[in-house]
């Protein structure tokens, strides 16, 4: 049993409460918190107790919510400017890209999300190239198998493959690796097998992770099967007509724990579907930024009463896996939103919220919750607690001590 004492402890309950001097007691489950260090010692007398330092602070781990391992090759080959030409740079370096991408080149993807403090993922596969990897890390991994194809041709033959996919996770599953379901979008995949997929995600409740409404091309495309897209699917796919339109595709998750990533060019109508379904909306700012397809309307979330998490998407459209990295772009990107608030709920972003959408039993202090914690030293005294969630994504850069269920994680950089 171990206490670890901090000058801040965020306790990323809904109240956004923030002991002061206070105390963790663990082992791999939490077990008691106070603002009284002494009395916990009191109490837990066999303990050992590890004070963090001057102007540290102790958080529940953080949650990436939505990460392409299998592209973290990536770095000058991918073209961002545009959707529709990032998709077509895709397209033609995919194969390149998979095959400078080996264990090696994850691992160092996993560990440098660890550092920023990522304690957990959910990890969107293409290829089940990333397994291996993601089943050895500490982090506790959501192992998202993705289903694609918009062709009745191949939809035998391509399910078939995902199945295959699913059920070699689901050999594997365990303590910290959770085999779920991903829908690569509605434009890429055919709804007939999208229920196929489906139909594995609820036999196994297992939740689902499905890209929507990314980029105005996607919107023009399913809306009207006009755009940039019917180019697109004549060059690649031989065809020029949509799958399926959005309502179709949203009314397949009914029943499903969904998380959505994106929802940039979402409308009214979707987002009340959304919080319909008791969906969560996954926000990628900088992915959306380098692909140029807007950004996401936080507010009409909140007024629909959706949940939103964040997620660093693939260094496929990204230049950094940190989490930290992430919500300061998040911060300074929704310049409309006050401050501290927005810095409080991107902190709940990944952390709470992420754990209750993604099924994992952390993402919070609180008794009974698996010990994932993570402390970070402030580079001063904060002359307002108030700021302490601005500050924390502001100046925080990697962790100093991280602990999964209780043990404490040594990495070598
Ligand atoms: C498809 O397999 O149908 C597809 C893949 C990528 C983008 C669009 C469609
Ligand atoms: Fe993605």
């Amino acid at each position: 049993m171990k206490i670890l004492a901090a000058d801040y402890i965020l306790l990323m309950d809904r109240n956004f409460t923030v002991l002061e001097n206070g105390g963790v007691v663990f082992d791999e489950k939490i077990i008691d918190y106070s603002d009284d260090v002494e009395d916990l010692k009191r109490v837990y007398q066999t303990a050992e107790v590890q004070y963090l330092g001057k102007n540290s602070v102790l958080l529940p781990g953080f949650i990436n919510s939505h990460v392409h391992l299998e592209f973290s090759a990536n770095k000058t080959t991918l073209n961002y400017g545009s959707f529709m030409t990032w998709l077509d740079s895709v397209m033609e370096n995919r194969d390149e890209l998979m095959s400078k991408c080996g264990d090696s080149c994850m691992e160092l993807a996993l560990a440098n999300m660890l550092k920023s403090g990522v304690t957990s993922l959910g990890a969107i596969s293409s290829f089940g190239k990333d397994m291996e990897a993601c089943v050895k890390t500490p982090q506790k991994v959501v192992y998202f198998s993705e289903l694609i194809g918009s062709s009745m041709a191949s939809a035998d033959a391509l399910f078939a493959d995902f199945k295959e996919r699913v059920d070699n996770s689901m050999g594997k599953k365990g303590d910290s690796f959770f085999p779920a379901v991903a829908i690569h979008s509605p434009y890429s995949v055919h709804p007939i097998v999208l229920n196929k997929g489906l139909e594995v995600a609820k036999e196994n409740t297992m939740p689902v992770s499905a890209h929507f409404m990314e980029s105005p091309s996607e919107r023009k495309w399913l809306d009207s099967g006009t755009g940039e897209f019917k180019a697109f699917f004549q060059k690649f796919l031989n065809t020029d007509t949509p799958v399926t339109d959005s309502k179709r595709y949203l009314d397949s998750f009914d029943g499903v724990n969904v998380l959505f990533t994106h929802c940039v060019n979402i409308n009214d109508e979707e987002l009340s579907k959304l919080a319909s379904l008791g969906a969560t909306v996954v926000h990628c700012p900088v992915s959306n930024r380098l692909l140029g397809v807007g950004k996401l309307d936080l507010e009409k979330l909140k007024n629909n009463e959706i949940p939103f998490v964040v997620g660093t998407d693939g260094l496929s459209s990204n230049t950094s896996l940190s989490i930290l990295d992430e919500i300061r772009t998040a911060l300074m990107v929704h310049t409309d939103l006050d401050l501290n608030l927005l810095a409080k709920d991107l902190l709940k972003g990944v952390t709470s919220i992420p754990a209750r959408s993604l099924g994992l039993n952390c993402g919070e202090i609180k008794e009974g919750l698996d010990a994932d914690l993570i402390s970070f030293i402030l580079p001063d005294v904060l002359s307002d607690n108030s700021t302490i969630a601005s500050s924390i994504i502001l100046h925080l850069k990697e962790a100093e001590n991280i602990f999964i269920n209780g043990e404490k994680i040594k990495w070598n950089f």
